[in-house]
């Protein structure tokens, strides 16, 4: 076999190639076809497929990589560690429209890595070599990798690296923080640089890579393939066409506070249902717009009102008043998050 296996066209030869990081009841069949009217990336990566003694593909992650409309290539990634169990979601999964198959081995949540998967893994270096070595033989096309730097420190990192090359890794996706940083502190971009000059395939930088500008500045710091971005393109769903503009040295677009309620509508029709309690459908806007208020005003008056909106109506009049009334809607919407502004913790 060609070791490692091209990744697919980009959808601008030369541009600076994308990837939307796979995130857990975010990028689903709804926010991914949202992204094909604010722009894509060049590729998907899907919310984990749990793996276990009685697991089967989760319908509504399949439903995402048939259904999602946009053209771009969707990879599947599996949580898991069972060799047996691995294989055999590899063969369920093997008549689906993939890229290739990815497999995590970054998720922080206690939960996951007391288990041994997810970021667990990265404590036991002699398991990650046969789960490789499984995968590597039993996916027919590419076989890609996401981790972090280490589980408490970055002490298995190199040795983790010289099993990717082993096994011939095909993409290699490095979130540039211990599984301990969860998602808190520094992203170490220099391990990220060692990383791609250590492996032959392409590697994506991950973590903290808040804009079009930002992703150019990391592609230089570290010399990756490309960007992989993930709760800035809830922020920002411009932001892989303002990637892939500002890296062809096209102008790229500058979306005002708007554009921003126009999202606000979008999001309330696609990623939430009509049939949900109104109360759901908030929170779940919420989750979103925790990211989107980052980049409203400096002194996040935004969030603090909205997250205290108890029913539609008045959720929407916070919406009108921070990003349309008094003419607000003409005001730029920031392009990067304004410091201090913060998103309530995450769940990976
Ligand atoms: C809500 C949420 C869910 C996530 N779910 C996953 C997941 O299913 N698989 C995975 O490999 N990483 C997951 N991640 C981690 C992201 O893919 C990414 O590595 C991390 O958020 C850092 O990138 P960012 O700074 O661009 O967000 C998740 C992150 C968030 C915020």
């Amino acid at each position: 076999m060609e070791s490692p296996l091209p990744l697919p066209d980009l959808l601008a030869a030369g541009s600076l190639p994308t990837a939307l990081a796979p995130m857990q009841d975010v990028t689903d069949l709804a926010f991914m076809r949202l992204l094909g009217k604010y722009g894509v990336p060049d590729y998907f990566f899907t919310e984990y497929f749990r793996v276990h003694e009685h697991s089967t593909p989760e319908v509504h992650i399949v439903d995402s990589i048939l259904h999602h409309g946009t053209g771009r290539p969707v990879f599947a990634q599996l949580i898991g560690e069972n060799l047996v169990h691995l294989k055999r979601t590899v063969r369920l999964l093997s008549g689906l429209p993939i890229a290739g198959i990815d497999l995590n081995m970054g998720c922080p949540a206690p939960k996951v890595y007391r288990k041994n998967v997810g970021g667990g893994l990265l404590r036991d270096p002699g398991r990650v070599d046969r789960i490789f070595g499984t995968l590597r033989q039993a996916i027919p096309g590419r076989f890609t990798v996401k981790m972090r730097l280490g589980f408490d420190d970055k002490e298995p990192f190199e040795e983790i690296l010289e099993l990717v090359r082993k096994h011939q890794v095909d993409c290699l996706s490095i979130h540039g923080r211990t599984v301990k940083q969860m998602y808190r502190g520094e992203v170490d971009y220099e391990r990220i640089g060692q990383a791609v000059q250590a492996v032959p395939c392409p590697v994506f930088a991950n973590g903290n890579i808040t804009s079009a500008a930002k992703a150019m500045e990391v592609r230089s710091l570290t010399g990756c393939f490309g960007a992989m971005i993930g709760r800035s393109a809830i922020r920002n769903p411009w932001i892989f066409a303002q990637t892939r503009d500002l890296s062809l040295g096209r102008e790229p677009i500058r979306p005002l506070l708007g554009d921003v309620r126009n999202y606000v509508d979008d999001l309330w029709s696609v990623i939430t249902r009509e049939d949900c309690l109104e109360r759901h459908r908030l929170n779940r806007m919420k989750k979103f717009l925790n990211f989107v208020g980052q980049g409203v005003d400096d002194e996040g008056r935004f969030l603090h009102d909205m997250r205290r909106a108890r029913e539609a109506e008045e959720f929407f009049a916070v919406c009108d008043r921070h990003l349309v009334e008094d003419g607000r809607e003409r005001e730029p919407f920031a392009a990067e998050p304004y410091a201090g502004v913060v998103a309530r913790p995450n769940h990976e």
